[in-house]
């Protein structure tokens, strides 16, 4: 084993020695709803934000991929409350945020030539790249990893935010572990009010997938989860790019270092959901003769008049960017609207569909019908 391997091995078994009660009840906290648009960045909300994150304290905030829930990435103390608040298994390393290339230097060890010329690119924007961590990130922020995921987001509001705290921010979904990623403000109130600080309600987030986070500390960089940027994007840039297996496979449970947060049980609406492959007439008709009370569909638009259960549509079989934007509040709604079981049509795997079919596999806990 290399030295790298043991140091990052030591670090683990010490942070492990410091176990955080993530199951411990979370305490009622006030939650103030705060609102801020683009419009309205000069206000005097972003400056109450910016004291409650100074002060340690945790704010659901909007991003372009999903909402955030954010603390000072280099407050112990602070980050320890998102774990609380999301009841997150604490070896779930977080993202950090930041608003400047210039914030990026200080929080890693070296930036590679390959993470320049990805960011140069795609950033601000849904990308992620994991990089060796420098001692200012906390092991809590990191999961006892060596390494920080880091992104600067392009939501005008986050951005503004970080700008005037001074502050990278560790920020992870703003939903309660386990279920899907939040994409409005109401869905952060729905999960997170009395367990956050603040809220910041601001407009639904545009991509409505998290980013898509790539590590850049292998020999061949590689994509532990897709999103925003598609894989063909990545390799436009970096010429070659592995996919982890946890990208359209399940995550080996034993394995902690390449992409933790895949490992788990993730976007699950109460109801069971079964993954569908094949064309649209073939959907329908396993749809159709296995309709029962309690069934609803996850479908494209142009099969909502062939089905017989109850619909909820996600644009057109084409067009992957409504889908993304709208599959986590569509599988809250199946929730709202008590479905029991949920028949949703597999995309095609390229471009975002591969993002979309990373979260609804998950969703469906690996229940996939080949048609
Ligand atoms: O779009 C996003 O990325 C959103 C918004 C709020 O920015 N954030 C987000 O965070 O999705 P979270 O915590 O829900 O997902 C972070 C993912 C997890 O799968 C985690 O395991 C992975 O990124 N990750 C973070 N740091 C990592 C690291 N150092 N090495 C490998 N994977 C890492
Ligand atoms: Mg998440």
């Amino acid at each position: 084993m290399g030295d790298r391997a043991l140091d990052q091995q030591e670090s683990i078994k010490k942070y492990d020695a410091e176990s955080l009660d993530t199951e411990r009840a979370c305490e009622f906290l006030e939650t103030r709803i705060i609102h801020i648009s683009e419009h309205t960045l000069e206000d005097e909300a972003v400056s109450e934000v910016c004291s409650i994150l100074r002060r340690g304290g945790i704010v659901a905030l909007p991003t372009e991929t999903v909402y955030g829930l954010a603390a000072n990435a280099l407050d112990e103390e602070a980050v320890k409350k998102i774990f609380v608040a999301k009841g997150r298994p604490q070896d779930n390393p977080l993202i950090v945020h930041i608003a400047e290339f210039e914030m990026l230097p200080s929080l890693v060890r070296e930036i590679p030539e390959s993470a320049e010329r990805l960011t140069r690119r795609y950033w601000p924007g849904p990308l992620t790249v994991v990089l060796k961590k420098s001692d200012r990130i906390p092991l809590t922020t990191s999961a006892g990893l060596d390494t920080v995921g880091v992104r600067m987001p392009s939501h005008p509001v986050i951005r503004e935010i970080i700008r005037r705290s001074g502050l990278p921010l560790a920020a992870p979904s703003a939903n309660l572990s386990g279920s899907p990623s939040t994409t409005t403000a109401q869905h952060c109130i729905d999960d997170l009010y009395g367990r956050v600080d603040a809220i910041v309600a601001s407009s639904p987030s545009s991509v409505g997938l998290e980013s898509t986070v790539i590590s850049l500390c292998t020999p061949v960089p590689r994509l532990l989860r897709p999103g925003g940027i598609t894989y063909e994007q990545l390799c436009e840039v970096l010429g070659e790019v592995e996919l982890d297996p946890a990208v359209l496979g399940r995550a080996d449970p034993k394995s902690r270092v390449s992409a933790p947060g895949m490992k788990y049980k993730h976007y699950a609406p109460k109801a069971k959901v079964w993954l569908l492959r094949g064309d649209s007439d073939a959907y329908c008709r396993y749809v159709n003769s296995h309709a029962a009370p309690g069934c609803a569909a996850l479908c494209f638009e142009e099969e909502q008049e062939k089905l017989t259960v109850p619909c909820c549509t996600v644009g057109s079989e084409g067009d992957p960017q409504v889908m993304a934007r709208e599959l986590f509040a569509a599988l809250r709604d199946f929730d709202r609207k008590g479905a029991k079981t949920v028949f949703a049509h597999c995309p095609e795997l390229t471009g975002l569909g591969m993002a979309v079919y990373n979260r609804l596999v998950r969703a469906a806990a690996f229940d996939v019908i080949e048609l």
